[in-house]
């Protein structure tokens, strides 16, 4: 199809939408209101079309439109969209920007990110100048930055009549969500008029399964039980696409795998009821996926053939997908939750909650009616399934942001305006952190340290380890590690057992290179050897590493050297002096990171963590390090999986005298006490008091260490 055959389809399908019949009016209820609340059916039209009736409407004349979003992969394929629509190229009027991937320029004046992007902006431009219209959108998503992002925009431009930070004309907020919570959100936007886009959605006819029952919530067997749902469904539907829910990655593609296997040996003569349908087309879909792949998924399949998209959450809300009939549900997610047990954010499927599973089945029913198939039974839907997902904000580490807010200076952390208020005790959990990395002092206000660490998108303990190696001059062994450690998965698992066999082999010959056992090291080593190769994605080929996740890697260790090098001409940033050999050094930086994730060996294989959970913890076998405990005392660790049991996952062996200063400070601050100093109601005389009994226990701190 030529380029303007294909606009001008897109053309008439966007006036098929059903934002279109309000296009005026809306344009008319920006113009007219500071805050405005948008809500309409997903797939009504909201994240493709208002921002471009708006530019239309000449609102791009004094600053540009942001349009945040969760999730990368949505700000990504939106934006190729929307520059299709407007028949741009993509990264001129219309761009995108999402971490370690900026596709923008100076003639962007559309621009689509994620939520932290933008919260990143406002550290650096507080009164947002450059923009004239902020959209928040996929607000029901709920997602941290986005809760976080209503709050300052409450706080910081509810007010047109104040000039704030510089601006010359109010900035516009316009908030976007499905249909859910719209009265909340209105009364916490101090009221704002509320925008509804009718929609007309048709019956989805829901079906419990018999597979997944209370019984099997730990269990990994939905895959293959999709995967025979999805062929079920296939074998006995009339045409019409299907939409498979998975959790992840791994999931999404061995799911895949399984598909391809089993429809290879489809017979169209006499397996398939509708016998206009002759073949099937598998697609996969989740977060990191090459952005040439995420296309494909929104084309028509050829006549004929029937469409599959394997995807994760993604497409509940974030993505419409057209032509899709039917559902295939697994009932799970793969969601970020605090785990109490090791005081970590840990990666987990979960089952999803009542309200999910109805918005999953509600994609089938957006120009016709439809079919969901769940794969659980109603027993597990009336005892496991919650009826609401928990915000992020509710579940997860709030490390990051509360270190942003002090920055954007929003002391007060705990009377902070959120739409759901996080419990208290996440909020002093973070600023406990916070001090143990000298991010904040003792009265809570950001350190210069924290103020050079809110710059780098990472997590803190990285960003810790990081600064400390460039104090040293030695950050090329520290910004390669954090690359690697930034991007997904590098080991290829091949599904053969002789395949993974020959795999697990070159992944442990890689472990060796690096010359001393130690997993961080192996990253590095790769990083190192790959880069030196006069055929990079060769040697990928040849050691079982996914060569599209290096290549990122190299990208994101570029960008990080930039940002550090921008704060190295600060007059402020830390220099010290240190000889020792590389692999010590190395170690050492980590340590000033990691010193919170520290675990000393107890008995046989079993290690105890030292950060006042205590928790028994293993080597992951994915470890160079395991089967060698016997030889190791103490470790830090990178992450944990939580199974049955607790494994830490990329380890490296430390000595004790490495964190003997750092590990005091896990047990130093008593969050409770910390609960003044969020409200900052502290005095002095309390501050006294504290720092007395503090020293009393450094000192049964130092009576203790004669362990090593
Ligand atoms: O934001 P909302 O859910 O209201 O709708 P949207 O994302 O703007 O989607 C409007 C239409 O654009 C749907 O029919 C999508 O299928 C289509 N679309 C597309 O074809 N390709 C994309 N990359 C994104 C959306
Ligand atoms: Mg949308």
């Amino acid at each position: 199809m030529s380029k303007s055959a294909r606009w001008d389809k897109a053309d008439s399908e966007s006036k098929q939408l059903p934002i279109y019949k309000h296009k005026d009016k809306l344009v008319e209820s920006v113009r007219n209101s500071t805050f405005l609340l948008v809500s309409g059916e997903t797939g009504s039209g909201k994240t493709t079309q208002l921002p471009q009736y708006l530019y239309r409407a000449g609102f791009c004349k004094n600053g540009k439109i942001g349009i945040t979003q969760p999730r990368r992969v949505a700000a990504i394929t939106v934006a190729q969209r929307v520059a299709q629509e407007m028949q741009c190229t993509l990264g001129r009027e219309v761009g995108y920007q999402v971490r370690f991937d900026d596709c923008t320029s100076q003639d962007t004046v559309v621009k689509y990110m994620t939520d932290g992007c933008l919260l990143r902006e406002i550290l650096a431009d507080p009164g947002l100048s450059q923009y004239s219209v902020v959209i928040l959108d996929e607000v029901h998503e709920r997602s941290l930055n986005t809760d976080i992002l209503l709050g300052l925009m409450k706080k910081k431009f509810s007010n047109p009549a104040k000039a704030t930070d510089g601006r010359s004309s109010p900035l516009k907020v316009v908030v976007m969500s499905a249909t859910l919570e719209s009265d909340k959100l209105s009364a916490f936007l101090n009221n704002c008029p509320m925008f509804s886009i009718p929609g007309r959605t048709f019956p989805v006819d829901c079906m419990f399964g018999s597979a997944v029952g209370p019984k099997d919530i730990e269990s990994t067997g939905y895959v293959k039980e999709v995967v025979k749902m999805a062929l079920d469904v296939h074998a006995s539907q009339m045409s019409g696409d299907i939409l498979v829910f998975l959790t992840g990655q791994s999931e999404i593609e061995r799911a895949c795998d399984l598909l391809f296997e089993k429809a290879e040996s489809i017979d169209y003569r006499y397996d398939v009821e509708d016998q206009t349908v002759e073949g099937l087309l598998i697609l996969p879909l989740y977060g990191s996926m090459p952005t040439d792949q995420q296309r494909q998924i929104f084309q028509p399949p050829p006549p004929r053939i029937r469409k599959c998209v394997v995807a994760t959450n993604i497409a509940a809300t974030s993505l419409t997908i057209n032509g899709i009939k039917y559902i295939v549900d697994s009932g799970f997610v793969k969601q970020l939750n605090h785990n109490s047990r090791v005081g970590m954010d840990i990666l987990e499927v979960v089952p999803i909650s009542k309200s999910e599973a109805q918005q999953r089945a509600g994609r089938a029913g957006r120009t016709s009616a439809g079919k969901c198939f769940r794969i659980y039974t109603k027993e597990f839907w009336e005892k496991c399934m919650p009826d609401y997902t928990v915000p992020e904000l509710q579940r997860t580490s709030l490390t990051s942001v509360i270190l942003t807010l002090k920055c954007l200076g929003v002391h007060d952390v705990i009377r902070f305006p959120y739409l759901d208020c996080p419990e208290e005790r996440f909020i002093l959990e973070a600023l406990k952190q916070l001090y143990q990395f000298d991010a904040i002092d003792r009265r809570g206000r950001v350190t210069s340290l924290g103020e050079l660490m809110v710059e780098f998108p990472l997590q803190p303990g990285l960003t810790r380890a990081v600064l400390k190696a460039a104090t040293l001059g030695c950050q090329d062994l520290l910004l390669p590690l954090a690359a690697m450690l930034s991007v997904e998965n590098i080991f290829i698992r091949p599904g053969h057992p002789e395949k993974q066999k020959e795999a697990d082999e070159k992944h442990r010959g890689l472990a060796t290179i690096s010359g001393s056992t130690n997993d961080f090291a192996t990253l590095l080593s790769i990083f190192q050897s790959c880069k030196s190769s006069d055929r990079p994605s060769a040697w990928c080929k040849e050691n079982w590493i996914h060569w599209r996740a290096l290549k990122s890697a190299f990208s994101v260790e570029t960008q990080l050297g930039e940002i550090l090098l921008r704060l190295q001409k600060r007059r402020d940033f830390p220099v010290e002096t240190y000889d020792g050999n590389k692999s010590e050094i190395l170690r050492r930086c980590l340590c000033t990171g990691y010193f919170t994730n520290v675990a000393r060996r107890s008995m046989g294989k079993m290690f105890c963590t030292m950060d006042g959970h205590g928790s028994m913890v293993h080597i992951h076998p994915s470890s160079s390090l395991f089967d060698l405990e016997a030889e190791l005392n103490w470790v830090i660790f990178h992450d944990v999986l939580v199974t049955s049991r607790v494994y830490m996952r990329t380890v490296c062996p430390i000595r004790y005298e490495w964190v003997k200063d750092l590990l005091p400070k896990l047990h130093e601050v008593d969050v409770y006490e910390l609960s003044s100093v969020a409200r900052e109601e502290v005095t002095d005389e309390e501050m006294m008091k504290w720092e007395t009994k503090e020293a009393a226990k450094r000192q049964q701190e130092v009576a203790a260490e004669d362990v090593t």
